[in-house]
Formats: structure tokens, C-alpha cells, sequence
């Protein structure tokens, strides 16, 4: 296994320059190499960052799971996920070979103490081969389930420890971080036992897209926003997190969890604890994961009566919706679902944040499966001006969105002067696009995560207590669900949700946007 070359002083400049930067030479071990997210994410950021030269000169990729194979056919299927999924612009065959010559297998049961001294072995052999000084990684990409199983073998084995005292050895730890409250606690303990914190990357792929961190850059890097960013001149917040696709394969994993664990308890909280938080002290791991949990733990707790009043959740029945006339299942007759399934594919929720930057601005949060468009937005809806001089216009307020996915970008809108005679206004937007003034596509948000944990920066990983206030605030949504049976299906595929979810902002005088 040949490391891939690097560029020398006096070399030509790299194809493609990056705006990450390199890493220090490491292993990583994707344990659940064999599946869907190894082959559909990691593999191709890993591919990514090394064509952008992001990883360092040397490094080594081990792929770990049960299923038998060999370094050469491993590395045949991560050729073919390169090239089915990695970013166009970077495909080149040159740079895929040697990519793949630097990826390993290792085939083994997570209980077995001897899988992991092959594992340890095998370490041993790549560090010296290829002078990776004992930095490792591993990722955990497995049902989470096996988390606990691979982190006590990784301890025995003294695979958690610097294995020359000096070299770093980090773990990142994929959702769903257990399934409720007290699950992520004895996660936490299993962890922790092993691991120190600073060791620990708990990872929401959310946080390593551009728009969300650009979020942060809006807000605290201009001089305009910050001012109206209050109960004073917001009048709502509304974040969406829509999908077109169903549940797809996933029928096994998503019938135990439903949305409100795969999607609101990680990456839509995520979203409101960015858009919520107060400016940190400075943009680093301390500072602003703790801005995120205070905005967590200022969140008014849910009660029976609120949960009734302000939660609704759907699950899609067959429906259109594609612009055409062929009809999509319903959820309960998906590949690997129950007939009589109660798991939620949408969740809506009206959420109060008691603190005295947002008290009374109630932020309505929405996710869900086979919706008609695939956006994942957050929309800040101003109040209206305090007086209308132009009678009889009945403007609405402002509103500033920012667009996570797909098109990213910001967009305001406010109100012009229709050309001619009459004194007719018109909401019109100020468009900001990443595509049109970067050239730059939707980028690997797990490309932009690998980077950062490999470079030792937490700021876009979650922290044990983040985790746990997420969870302490779903908790009795979730019990609450348990104990309830729901009317399903309530929305039909190709649909905005249920129709609960649209008389929730009525109740309140609001519409939710269709984006
Ligand atoms: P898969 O179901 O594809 O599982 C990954 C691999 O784990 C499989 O290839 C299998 O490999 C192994 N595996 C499956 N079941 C078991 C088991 N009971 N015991 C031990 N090993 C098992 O999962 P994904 O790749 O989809 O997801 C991996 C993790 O990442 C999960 O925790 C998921 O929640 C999370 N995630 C996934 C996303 C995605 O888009 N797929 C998005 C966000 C998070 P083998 O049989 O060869 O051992
Ligand atoms: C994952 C969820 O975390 O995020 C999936 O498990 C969901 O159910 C996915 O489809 C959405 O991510 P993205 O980046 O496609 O919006």
C-alpha cells in the first residue's frame, strides 16, 4: 500500500486549491465499513479531502466490519463509491488509484477480543510502513447499538490510549447518540469510562454544511443583523428540515426511532440552538458549545397539556405529488414496515424559548418524510413596521432566510415601489446564492467534519451535555407518543404534513412558508 504523493517544495500547485487545511498523518478506522453511510458518505469525503490535499501526506484508511473481504475488494468498492459519489470536479483516475491503495480491510465480530488484536496488528504494521507517528481515528458508523461492544474492545485491546504517548487517538461517534435520555447517559458513561471529552467527537453532519456555519458568520461577523436579532423586532422563527424521499432502506433503523429522534433531537435543535444562541466569547469548541446548551436548557420544558397543544405528528399514506400520475406507497407499506406501524415520518412543534432575548417569539419547527420539496431552511419573519403610511396595502413584515440545502444562500425580503403612477408596493427579495458567487456546489459536510476532528477542533461536534439537554427536551414527547396511539396515516406523500400542523400557526394568526 503506497501512501499517495504530496506535493514538494517546488511542485506545481495542487489541481484544486481547498479552503481546509491538512491534517496530521493518521489511520482511520471506519468500523461499519461494509455499509450505507461508509459507502455513500465517509468514503467519498475521505476521497474528497485527500484529492484536495486535506489529508496529510501519509495516511491509511482501515475499513472494519463482519462481512469477509479483502484489502483488494475493499478497495474496489470504495473505487466504485468514489466515482458514484464523490464531487465530479475531483474525479481523477490517477489520484482514485492511489486513494485506494491506501485503504485496508479488516474482517472481524465486534465481540471478539481477537478481531481487535488483528486490528491492533494491523495499526502497527501501517504506522511503521508508512511513518503515521500513531494518530488515529476511529469511526463509528455501525448501528449504535455495537457502540458500546466496540468501545470496551477498543479499551482491552489498548487501541483508546496514544499507543507512543504522544500521538493522538480520537473516536467519532455517529447518530442517533442513544434513544432517549437515559440511553445517551449510560452512552456518555460507556464513553467516558474510556475516552476523555476532548477525545470525543460526537458527530451531527448538520453542523459541517456551509450555510449552518455560515449562520454563525451572518450573525456575528456583520455589524447589521445582531441589533434586530431579538423579541423586539422578530416576530417568529420557523425552521423546516423537508425530504422528498421516504424511508427508503432504512425501514429497520427508522421504525425504532421515527422522526422526532432522527431528526429534531440532532439536526433541527442544532439549527435552533445556532440561530438562538447568544455571540460566544470566541469561535472555538468551549465557547460556543456552551452558548448552544444555554439555549437548550432555556427552552420551556413540554408538558402533557403543551405537547397536546403545541406537537403534531404525521405519517405519510400513498399520494402523489412527483408532477406526474404514478402513486408513492405509504409509509405502512414500505419495504421492512409494519402494517400497523405508529412510527411519525413528520413532526411539527411550537417551541418557547424563556430567556430575554427571545421570551414570547415562538420558534415552530417542522421536519418530515416524502414532503414536496427537499429544503431544510430557517426563516426569521420580522414584525411588521409599527405604523403603515401607505394605507391599505396591509404589508407583512420582513423576512430574512437562510438556506441550508439545496440552493444555499440568504434571501430578504422586503417591500419596493411597483414602476408607474400609483403608489403600489410589492415584496421583493435580495438574493444571496453560494452557487453564484462561489461557483461552489453543495459541499460534504462529512468531508469538512473529518478535517476538523483530524485537526483537533471540536466546535462543530457535540458535547456530552449537549447531547443530554437535546434528549431531556424531547424525552416526554417521545413517552407521550409511546403512551398515545395515533390516527395514521394523516398526510398523504407529496404533501406539506397534516393538517394539525397548519392550524398550529393558524391558532396563532401565522401560515407556515412553502418553500
Ligand atoms: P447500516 O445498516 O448500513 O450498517 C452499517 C454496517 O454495520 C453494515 O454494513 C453491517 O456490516 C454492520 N452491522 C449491521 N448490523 C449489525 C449488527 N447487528 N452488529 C454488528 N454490525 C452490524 O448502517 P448505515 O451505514 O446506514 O449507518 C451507520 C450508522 O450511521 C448508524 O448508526 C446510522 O444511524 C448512522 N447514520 C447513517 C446515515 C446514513 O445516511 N446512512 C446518516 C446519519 C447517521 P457487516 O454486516 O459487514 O458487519
Ligand atoms: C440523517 C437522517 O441524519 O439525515 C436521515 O438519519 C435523513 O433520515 C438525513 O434523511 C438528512 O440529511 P441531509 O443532509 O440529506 O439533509
Amino acid at each position: 500500500m503506497t501512501p499517495r504523493k504530496h506535493r514538494e517544495p517546488g511542485d506545481a500547485e495542487p489541481a484544486k486549491k481547498s479552503s481546509i487545511t491538512a491534517a496530521d498523518p493518521c489511520t482511520i478506522v471506519i468500523f461499519g465499513a461494509s455499509g450505507d453511510l461508509s459507502r455513500r458518505k465517509l468514503v467519498p469525503a475521505l476521497y474528497g479531502l485527500a484529492a484536495q490535499n486535506c489529508l496529510a501526506r501519509r495516511f491509511a484508511i482501515i475499513g472494519f466490519a463482519r462481512t469477509p473481504m479483502s484489502d483488494e475488494a475493499f478497495q474496489a468498492s470504495a473505487v466504485d463509491s468514489v466515482k458514484k459519489f464523490a464531487d465530479a470536479s475531483t474525479l481523477r483516475d490517477e489520484e482514485c488509484k492511489e486513494f485506494a491503495n491506501a485503504l485496508a480491510y479488516v474482517a472481524g465480530e465486534y465481540h471478539r477480543p481477537e478481531a481487535f488484536e488483528k486490528l491492533k496488528s494491523r495499526l502497527e504494521e501501517l504506522d511503521r510502513a508508512h511513518k503515521l507517528e500513531g494518530n488515529r481515528l476511529f469511526y463509528l458508523a455501525t448501528p449504535p447499538e455495537v457502540y458500546p461492544v466496540i468501545i470496551d474492545q477498543l479499551d482491552k485491546a489498548g487501541l483508546a490510549k496514544s499507543p507512543n504517548g504522544k500521538s493522538w487517538v480520537r473516536i467519532i461517534i455517529e447518530k442517533p447518540y442513544g434513544r432517549d435520555l437515559d440511553s445517551a447517559k449510560k452512552l456518555n458513561q460507556t464513553v467516558l469510562n474510556v475516552f476523555s471529552e476532548k477525545q470525543v467527537y460526537r458527530i451531527d453532519h448538520y453542523l459541517g454544511k456551509d450555510t449552518v456555519q455560515n449562520l454563525m458568520v451572518l450573525r456575528f461577523g456583520n455589524g447589521i443583523f445582531e441589533p434586530l436579532w431579538n423579541r423586539n423586532f422578530v416576530d417568529h422563527v420557523q425552521i423546516t428540515a423537508a425530504e422528498t424521499l421516504g424511508v427508503e432502506q432504512r425501514a429497520a433503523f427508522y421504525e425504532t426511532a421515527g422522526a422526532t429522534r432522527d431528526m429534531i433531537q440532532s439536526h433541527v435543535l442544532q439549527l435552533t440552538s445556532l440561530v438562538a444562541m447568544e455571540p460566544p466569547a470566541a469561535f472555538d469548541a468551549t465557547a460556543v458549545r456552551n452558548e448552544k446548551i444555554k439555549v437548550l436548557q432555556s427552552i420551556r420544558p413540554f408538558t402533557e397539556e403543551s405537547i397536546r397543544t403545541d406537537v403534531v405528528r404525521g405519517q405519510y399514506g400513498p399520494g402523489g405529488g412527483r408532477g406526474d400520475s404514478s402513486l408513492l406507497n405509504g409509509y405502512r407499506k414500505e419495504p421492512g414496515v409494519a402494517k400497523d406501524s405508529s412510527t411519525e415520518t413528520y413532526v411539527a412543534a411550537r417551541l418557547q424559548i424563556d430567556n430575554w432575548r427571545w421570551a414570547g417569539v415562538p420558534f415552530y419547527l417542522r421536519t418530515g418524510k416524502r414532503l414536496p420539496s427537499r429544503v431544510s431552511e430557517i426563516a426569521i419573519h420580522f414584525r411588521s413596521a409599527p405604523h403603515m403610511v401607505f394605507r391599505g396595502q396591509g404589508l407583512a413584515g420582513n423576512t430574512l432566510v437562510l438556506n441550508v440545502q439545496p440552493d444555499e444562500g440568504i434571501s430578504i425580503s422586503f417591500h419596493a415601489k411597483l414602476p408607474g403612477q400609483e403608489m403600489k408596493l410589492k415584496p421583493v427579495a435580495m438574493d444571496f446564492s453560494y452557487q453564484k458567487e462561489f461557483g461552489a456546489g453543495e459541499r460534504s459536510a462529512y468531508a469538512t467534519l473529518i478535517n476538523d476532528c483530524m485537526r483537533g477542533d471540536a466546535t462543530l461536534f457535540d458535547r456530552a451535555d449537549g447531547v443530554e439537554s437535546a434528549w431531556a427536551l424531547v424525552n416526554p414527547i417521545l413517552d407521550w407518543f409511546e403512551s398515545h396511539k395515533p390516527k395514521f396515516p394523516n398526510y398523504a406523500a407529496g404533501t406539506w404534513g397534516p393538517e394539525e400542523a397548519d392550524k398550529l400557526l393558524e391558532r396563532d394568526g401565522r401560515h407556515w412558508r412553502k418553500p
